[in-house]
């Protein structure tokens, strides 16, 4: 079985799992987060090198006020909570998108953990927080064009491997298999720029209910593609 290096997973369906209970949408995230647990646990030990997981959306800021407060508190909980195990695990953690939405007492515990976590050589778990994929996009080219006019490159000298390093997964190996739970058929403004030869994974499961099973058969799928990268094996013409 061929593991993928990244998995990339879009968690969604948490508020339908709910309604399907009588339970608060918020029942169905503090669902989601045990999924999430489970989840980095299985791919660690598949051997997975990069999990990237879609936490919030640039546009879940505009849902209620109740749900991303809500979401915030869980977000807060999580950290308190978890950081430890993931160190024991040895489990890396970086977080990406705009934090600066985010109200300080989170900013400075993820800062903390991520630092606390930054030495570890396990699985690297990515957690995609107030994340766009055009923001991720806008916001390297702001830096390449800061680095153009300091004067440390030239513009000519922006190519695809450069602009690259200025992207939020900079560091992390390509993505191999993108996952969307929840049966909707699209990105929502997730990786853009970094899933550009991911496989694609669609499930109808909904993420409460995504369990070891459901990641085998992604995977199982993603070893069922053949992955050309615009080449043919057979020469022929
Ligand atoms: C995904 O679940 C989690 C977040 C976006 C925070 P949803 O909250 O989008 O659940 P559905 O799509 O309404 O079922
Ligand atoms: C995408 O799910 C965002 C996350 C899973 C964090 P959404 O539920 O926000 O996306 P749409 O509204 O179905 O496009
Ligand atoms: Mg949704």
């Amino acid at each position: 079985m061929n593991i993928p290096k990244h998995i990339a997973i879009i968690m969604d369906g948490n508020g339908r799992w709910a309604k399907k209970r009588l339970l608060s949408r918020i029942q169905g995230h503090q669902k989601g987060v045990k999924v999430v647990r489970e989840m980095v646990k299985n791919c660690g030990l598949l051997g997975v090198k990069t999990l990237t997981l879609f936490a919030f959306s640039s546009e879940n800021k505009n849902r209620s006020t109740e749900e991303v407060t809500l979401l915030f508190k869980l977000f807060l909980t999580v950290l308190q909570q978890e950081v430890k195990k993931l160190n024991k695990h040895n489990v890396k953690l970086k977080i990406v998108g705009d934090m600066s939405l985010f109200p300080e007492e989170i900013q400075k515990k993820a800062k903390d953990a991520q630092k606390l976590l930054a030495k570890n050589t396990g699985l690297s778990l990515i957690i995609a927080a107030n994340y766009g994929g055009k923001w991720d996009i806008a916001q390297a080219a702001q830096k390449a064009a800061q680095a153009v006019a300091d004067g440390y490159i030239q513009p000519e000298s922006i190519n695809e491997d450069i602009f690259d390093k200025y992207m939020s997964l900079a560091e992390e190996p390509e993505v191999d298999l993108l996952i969307r739970t929840s049966g909707e058929q699209r990105i929502s403004n997730f990786l853009l720029w970094d899933i550009a030869y991911s496989e694609l994974y669609f499930t109808d499961t909904l993420w409460p209910d995504f369990d070891k099973s459901e990641l085998d058969k992604a995977i199982s799928s993603f070893n069922n593609r053949d992955r050309r990268f615009g080449v043919r094996k057979d020469k022929a013409c």
